[in-house]
C-alpha cells in the first residue's frame, strides 16, 4: 500500500463535518492523513475540533489583506504547503477567487447542502421549502470558479415531512453529509474516484451522482 490521502480542509463554523472525517480516520475506515484545517474564522469550532485531534491549524483574517485574491491566495498557499493531495471544504463559507480555485482543479471537493443544481449558495432549506418540495438532500461536488457549481459526484436524500422546519431538514440533513463526505473521501483514497478532465469513477466519466450505497 502507497501512503495514505493527504487531507486539508478550511471549514468557517462548528466543524462537525470535520469531526465525522476525524472519526472515520480514528476507526479505521478513513485511510487518510489530514496535513491542515484552515479558516478565515479565528473563532471556528472546527479550529478546535482540529487541535484537539492534534491536526496542524491556521486562521487568517480577510481583513488583513487588501483584496480577496490576495486573501485567497495565502490561505490556500498554507494548504499547498502543507502537502495535501486534496482540499476539503468543509463547512467554508467564502466565495474562493477563481485563479486560486483553478490551481486546485480536480483535487478539491465540497460538501453543500442541497440537491445540487438546486439551490446553490445560502438558506437551501428555506429555499427547499419554500418550494415545497418533497426530497431535499445534499451533494458532494468537485470545486470549480463557479459557486457549488462544480461536477457533483455524490448525492444523499431525504424526504421532506409535513411540518419540517428549516432546523429539522438542517439537523436530518446533517447526519447524511456525514456518511457521504467520509465515503466520498475514501473513494478518492482508494482510487476509484478521480479527475480527468472531470469525475471518473471506477474508470469511467460519471454522468450522474452517486448514491451512498454505490461508494
Ligand atoms: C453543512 O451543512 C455544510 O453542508 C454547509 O455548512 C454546514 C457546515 O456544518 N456548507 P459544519 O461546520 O460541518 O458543522
Amino acid at each position: 500500500m502507497g501512503r495514505p490521502l493527504r487531507v486539508a480542509a478550511l471549514a468557517s463554523g462548528r466543524g462537525s463535518n470535520l469531526a465525522a472525517l476525524i472519526a472515520a480516520r480514528d476507526s479505521g475506515r478513513l485511510p487518510v492523513e489530514f496535513t491542515l484545517v484552515g479558516s478565515d474564522k479565528a473563532q471556528a469550532g472546527a479550529l478546535a475540533i482540529a487541535a484537539a485531534a492534534g491536526i496542524p491549524t491556521v486562521s487568517l483574517s480577510p481583513k488583513d489583506y487588501a483584496t480577496r485574491a490576495d486573501f485567497d491566495a495565502a490561505l490556500f498557499g498554507r494548504v499547498a504547503d502543507s502537502g495535501a493531495d486534496l482540499l476539503v471544504l468543509a463547512g467554508y463559507m467564502r466565495i474562493v477567487d477563481a485563479a486560486v480555485v483553478s490551481a486546485w482543479e480536480g483535487r478539491a471537493i465540497n460538501v453543500h447542502p442541497s440537491l445540487l443544481p438546486k439551490y446553490r449558495g445560502l438558506h437551501t432549506h428555506r429555499r427547499c421549502l419554500d418550494a415545497g418540495d418533497t426530497e431535499h438532500g445534499a451533494s458532494v461536488h468537485f470545486v470549480t470558479a463557479e459557486l457549488d457549481g462544480g461536477p457533483v459526484v455524490a448525492q444523499a436524500r431525504i424526504p421532506v415531512h409535513a411540518g419540517d422546519t428549516e432546523a429539522d431538514l438542517a439537523e436530518r440533513l446533517l447526519i447524511e453529509e456525514h456518511k457521504l463526505l467520509p465515503a466520498v473521501i475514501g473513494a478518492i483514497a482508494s482510487g476509484r474516484l478521480g479527475w480527468a478532465g472531470g469525475p471518473v469513477f471506477d474508470g469511467v466519466a460519471l454522468d450522474r451522482p452517486l448514491d451512498l450505497a454505490s461508494l
